[in-house]
């Protein structure tokens, strides 16, 4: 059994055409199904529904032998417990500090609020510069208009979250899009196989970009 651990909403959305590509098709609808377990048309391969951020979790431990998910997450989560053979092109999007529009930086620590803690500690170390870190799970825009915090980092696409909400992006971070994981004793034990769907995916990748 081959187990391919995905996220609900845009990684799904955009991971099922090119696993579909590979001759792997869901048997039901995961967005409408309860399930988290859902089997697919090859009887020896099925996916697992997981949050967007546990999915390095499962591939590590191979509870999952492959997955889907973004660098931001990759990054965040660290470690060299996986590997990330291919860039699938998918959920692409920035990691970015972003501030109040015209907000003038505090002379001390700085306050940055975000859910990737670790990037977060990393980047401004590398700077020389010291924060304070406030851990959030959502709605980070919220934090520098309240006061929470002074900046915060999170991904941006279009903008429009943030200038909904009063805010600018400022560094950028990462270019980020979602890769492929495997799970290392299984690239062992399998190669073969997930060899061939990796080669198969990459064709579907390259070929979604030519077209
Ligand atoms: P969780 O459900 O665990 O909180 P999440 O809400 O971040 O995770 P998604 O919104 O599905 O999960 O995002 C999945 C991945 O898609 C992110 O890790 C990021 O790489 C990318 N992403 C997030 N927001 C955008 C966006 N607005 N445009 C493009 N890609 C995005
Ligand atoms: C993501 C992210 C940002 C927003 C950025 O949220 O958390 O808030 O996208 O995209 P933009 O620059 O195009 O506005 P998402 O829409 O995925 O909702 P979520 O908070 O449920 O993840």
């Amino acid at each position: 059994m081959l187990t391919i651990a995905l996220s609900k909403g845009r990684i799904l959305d955009d991971t099922l055409p090119l696993l579909a590509a590979a001759g792997i098709v869901p048997t039901e609808n995961p967005d409408k199904s309860r399930k988290l377990i859902i089997p697919t048309t090859q009887d020896d391969v099925r996916l697992l529904i997981v949050r967007a951020t546990d999915v390095p979790t499962y591939v590590e431990h191979g509870a999952a032998d492959l997955g889907v998910a973004g660098k931001d997450v990759l990054m965040e989560y660290g470690g060299q417990g996986l590997y990330e053979p291919l860039d699938l092109q998918i959920a692409q999007c920035k990691l970015m500090t972003a501030g109040a529009v015209g907000a003038v930086e505090p002379k001390g620590r700085l306050r940055v609020a975000t859910k990737f803690v670790n990037v977060a500690k990393r980047y401004y170390a590398e700077q020389g510069r010291q924060v304070d870190i406030i851990k959030l799970y959502g709605s980070m825009e919220l934090a520098p208009l309240v006061n929470l915090a002074d900046k915060i980092i999170d991904v941006v696409d279009t903008g429009n979250t943030l200038r909904a909400n009063g805010l600018e992006p400022q560094e950028l971070i990462a270019h980020i899009s979602s890769r492929l994981v495997v799970n290392k004793a299984s690239m062992k034990m399998q190669h073969g196989r997930i060899q061939a769907l990796i080669d198969t995916l990459r064709a579907a990748v390259e070929s979604r970009h030519r077209g």
